[in-house]
């Protein structure tokens, strides 16, 4: 059972949250026309098909369909209840909602609920063992003297698993939580040979992984002792995605939206000294290469990356790899270079926090400029073929530019440098630009060809228009909804889910309720019927409609229902005459003269 929330409370939520300023912490919106344009957070897109009503406070996604007002965005994307987003916007707006989320009817004892409870329970844990016991001093002090803060061991809730086989396997198990089940949520390992069951993390400082809505999904565990594995991360399980976890990105992301840039990070060390150090949009890779799956999620929020990896080897050919993925994306990447050998979390407890932001930082590289100094290390200048190598590589990189004047400003760089003729760089650049953009334009229309059969293939039938049509005059007034229906005299319409949609309105309007399309879709509980409503919303003009076109929508739904007949009665006279009944062939032939007759 869930619990009621009074209608004139959901209005009064609904008007105090813009759907505008809501959708636009997930998703970076642009003005365009009347309404607001994205990336759609629902699907993987490199194009804006999402778009945001202010007028309607809808929004609808023209390339997976999806859509709502603004408690069904917040319920889709952070997967909670209708009750929880109602919560949450009412505890935003300062409206006040007694309902209590926790014990909320819909949320179910399920497998995944006491994976998540035991996170939670253990993370809270081991947070208090590292602070409050003489157990957790010798990791306390470990932490101190690497230049952790009280205050950043708070921030990132980080813990301490003590050096035992069944300390956290007693707890859980004292808890009543199933073993078997505690083992898939990576938190045990179970001895095959004995039946039993020991603690996965011992003797390690524990980072918990949050996902995006706050809840701890996993641990990362770092030894103390040198000798071991460094860090002991939790297994894939189905509540931890490593490709498409973030470390720190709940925490981030406000930050990453108001600075308009995030930062990539290698390790949790350097994400929580970053943080201390005032660089609090920065994030990490689960200890696996970035990804695309990663630079999607990280789009919606910003377009700027800045990469800042450990200047080793393996860092710097990482963060190449990184940037030509970015890059490759059309996104804005900076490469920040520290002096040989340091990490981020070194070069803070070396240098401090300002130098940090401001020589590494702020002072990032270009993409070009770190492919000039990747490109140039370990080569002798003084041998003319590594030269050359080196000239020829940066040509082709900076013929990846996008822009005609930066490939402009890096050629004259190079042809200062190495003394040669701007002109001929000129030449050769534009030569290979060329080339670029035919390969280019190859995948393109390859694409190409596949949007052109996509939007062929969705081209709507008159009939289906003429419905679509009638749905969004009576989403505008009631009176019109009830004159429309009128008019229809207990005709149906073809399509099945606006036969749904026109049963719920009206039904929606009888109980008294205003003609409000972000409120009717609170009301159409079915999801599949709320993205038809919020596309035809999106694409209705809101013109009056006059008394001509309801009656030439209504008739054409008539004439498309006739046509129906038609094809039926001509393949009944097939069959007919196929099994030689003369006479019912015949009479079928009348019958499909009249309806011709009366098209
Ligand atoms: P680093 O070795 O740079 O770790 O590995 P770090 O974050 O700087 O840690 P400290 O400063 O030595 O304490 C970078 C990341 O690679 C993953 C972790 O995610 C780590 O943060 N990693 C590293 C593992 O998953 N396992 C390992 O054994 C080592
Ligand atoms: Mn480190």
């Amino acid at each position: 059972m869930s619990q009621r929330i009074p209608e004139e409370t959901v209005l009064e939520i609904k008007n105090k949250n813009d759907i505008v300023d809501i959708v636009g912490e997930y998703v970076q919106l642009k003005k365009q026309g009347r309404n607001y344009f994205g990336l759609c957070p629902f699907h993987g897109e490199k194009t804006s098909s999402f778009s945001v009503a202010a007028d309607k406070q809808i929004f609808h996604c023209f390339g997976c369909g999806a859509g709502g007002n603004v408690f069904s965005f917040l319920m889709d994307i952070e997967g909670i209840s209708f009750v929880e987003a109602a919560k949450k916007l009412a505890d935003r707006s300062g409206v006040p909602l007694d309902v209590d989320v926790s014990s909320n009817g819909e949320k179910q004892h399920s497998a995944l609920n006491d994976m998540l409870e035991a996170h939670e329970f253990l993370r809270g844990l081991y947070h208090t063992v590292l602070l409050k016991t003489k157990q957790g001093e010798e990791a306390l002090k470990y932490l101190l003297n690497r230049g952790f803060t009280k205050d950043s061991i708070e921030k990132f809730q980080i813990g301490y698993a003590i050096d035992s086989w069944n300390y956290t396997t007693d707890l859980l198990s004292k808890k009543g939580y199933s073993l078997d089940r505690m083992e898939q949520a990576g938190l045990l390992i179970k001895r095959e040979t004995e039946n039993s069951y020991v603690d996965r993390f011992r003797h390690r400082i524990m980072f918990p992984i949050l996902d995006r809505q706050g809840k701890t999904i996993a641990f990362s565990g770092r030894a103390l002792a040198s000798d071991e594995n460094k860090y002991l991360n939790s297994p894939e399980t189905v509540l931890f995605n490593k490709s498409k976890v973030l470390y720190n990105f709940q925490n981030a992301r406000a930050s990453i939206r108001k600075r308009d840039a995030v930062v990539l990070f290698e390790g949790f060390a350097d994400v929580i000294s970053a943080d201390r150090a005032g660089v609090d949009n920065g994030i990490a890779t689960m200890g696996t290469a970035f990804t695309n799956e990663h630079l999607q999620i990280l789009s919606r929020t910003t377009k700027n990356f800045i990469v800042c990896y450990d200047a080793d080897n393996a860092g710097i050919n990482a963060a190449n790899k990184v940037a030509d993925l970015i890059h490759h994306h059309r996104l804005n990447v900076r490469i920040a270079v520290m002096p040989e050998g340091y990490d981020p979390d070194e070069f803070i407890r070396s240098f401090g926090a300002e130098k940090f932001q401001n020589e590494v930082i702020s002072a990032a590289n270009s993409y070009i400029s770190f492919k000039m100094f990747y490109h140039r290390r370990g080569k002798n200048f003084t041998n003319d073929s590594e030269k050359m190598v080196y000239i020829e590589t940066i040509l082709e990189e900076i013929a990846k530019l996008y822009n005609e004047v930066e490939r402009d400003y890096y050629l004259r760089l190079i042809a200062e440098e190495f003394n040669l003729s701007i002109d001929a760089l000129l030449r050769q650049n534009r030569k290979m630009v060329k080339q670029n953009n035919k390969e280019h334009q190859k995948k393109e229309e390859r694409n190409f060809s596949n949007d052109v059969f996509v939007k062929k293939s969705k081209l709507k039938p008159a009939y289906q228009v003429a419905e679509e049509n009638l749905i969004s005059f009576m989403l505008r007034d009631r009176l019109l909804a009830d004159k429309i229906n009128q008019k229809l005299n207990g005709e149906t319409m073809l399509d099945v889910r606006h036969q749904a949609i026109i049963m719920y309105l009206i039904s929606y309007y009888n109980e008294g309720r205003p003609a409000d399309t972000s409120l009717f879709l609170n009301y159409l509980q079915n999801q599949a019927l709320r993205m038809v409503v919020t596309e035809i919303e999106m694409k209705s003009l809101h013109l009056e409609p006059s008394e001509k076109e309801i009656n030439d929508c209504i008739s054409q739904i008539g004439k498309q229902k006739q046509l129906e007949v038609l094809q039926q009665k001509e393949h009944e006279q097939k069959e007919a005459e196929r099994k030689k009944d003369f006479n019912l062939a015949s009479q079928l032939a009348l019958e499909i003269i009249e309806i011709k007759k009366s098209l």
